[in-house]
């Protein structure tokens, strides 16, 4: 019912959002480039977690705490819980542009919004804080309403990162619904070309499988990161692994797992046996 009203709301915001949001990338892929390993750091690639949705619990948590103090009289307590607030907000915008500048199409127009509600609410939590510490006279008497304000825009924001999550699917395993393998099943093709990723089906699975001399490899074809084909993309380090052409995210032929984000999660890898001519594979993880 309230999702009625809000598609529209939210679709109609594409007029600032998206320009903006197309600038927003723009000057954080200027500043995250030079440097993959903050970046597979601020994703969480090293964890196998997305690091932005764990560091949020801290400023909403002393946020929520900081008005209650309010409310009860405390304002030195308050104080020092939109400070926390305020260092747990910085961390968390830090890890979440790392996030942002791959999204694309709607997912880019829900981040922007998210990303417009957090910093509405960081400059109100700020201006909160100084007048707090008397950094701004004139205005003593806005500590309080500007946190408060402060608040509903966190929790705006809030609503909106969700939304980003568990309705379009940013940072979601591309392969969290897909069971294991348990029966070795045959390859709709009988030859693979020597170091050259290429899409082959097993039952209704797409895979990507890679030759290099005897050895075949395989993986599943949709990236775990945002589902782009790996069968487009190209093998590094030696063949080593394969590197997904969209955001280039790396994958380990041999198991899977992630050499390079912005993918955290690994590829399901598959074993590769030949039988009576075919050539089967297994999920193994
Ligand atoms: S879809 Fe983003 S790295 Fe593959």
């Amino acid at each position: 019912m309230f999702r009625r009203w809000l598609q529209p709301l939210l679709n109609a915001q594409a007029v600032w959002a998206d320009p903006l949001g197309d600038v927003f990338q723009r000057i954080f892929r200027t500043v995250y480039s030079p440097f993959p390993g903050l970046r597979d750091l601020l994703h969480g690639t090293w964890l196998g977690h997305p690091v932005h949705p764990m560091i949020t619990d801290v400023p909403i948590g002393a946020l929520i705490i900081a008005t209650v103090l309010d409310l009860a009289g405390q304002p030195i307590a308050a104080t020092w819980a939109i400070g926390v607030g305020l260092l747990g907000m910085l961390a968390a915008a830090l890890a979440g542009y790392a996030d942002y500048i791959d999204l694309e199409g709607a997912g880019k127009r829900v981040g922007s919004l998210h990303s417009t509600s957090m910093l509405v609410a960081l400059v109100l939590y700020v201006v909160s804080i100084g007048a707090r510490l008397g950094w701004w006279p004139l205005f003593a008497g806005g500590a309080e309403w500007t946190a408060g304000l402060g608040l509903l825009f966190v929790v705006v924001g809030g609503y909106l990162g969700g939304e980003l999550v568990f309705d379009l699917g940013s940072q979601v395993d591309r392969h969290a619904w897909r069971g294991g393998g348990t029966k070795w099943q045959a390859l709709d093709i009988d030859s693979v070309p020597e170091a050259k990723p290429t899409k082959a089906k097993a039952g209704a699975q797409t895979l990507v499988v890679v030759r290099r001399g005897e050895q075949i490899f395989a993986l599943h074809d949709t990236c775990a990161h945002q589902g782009c084909s790996l069968s487009d993309g190209k093998l590094v380090d030696d063949g080593k692994r394969i590197e997904c052409s969209c955001h280039g995210s790396r994958f380990e032929l041999a198991d899977g797992s992630v050499n390079r984000g912005p993918a955290v999660y690994p590829q399901p890898h598959y074993a590769v046996r030949r039988a009576e001519g075919k050539i089967e594979v297994k999920r193994t993880s």
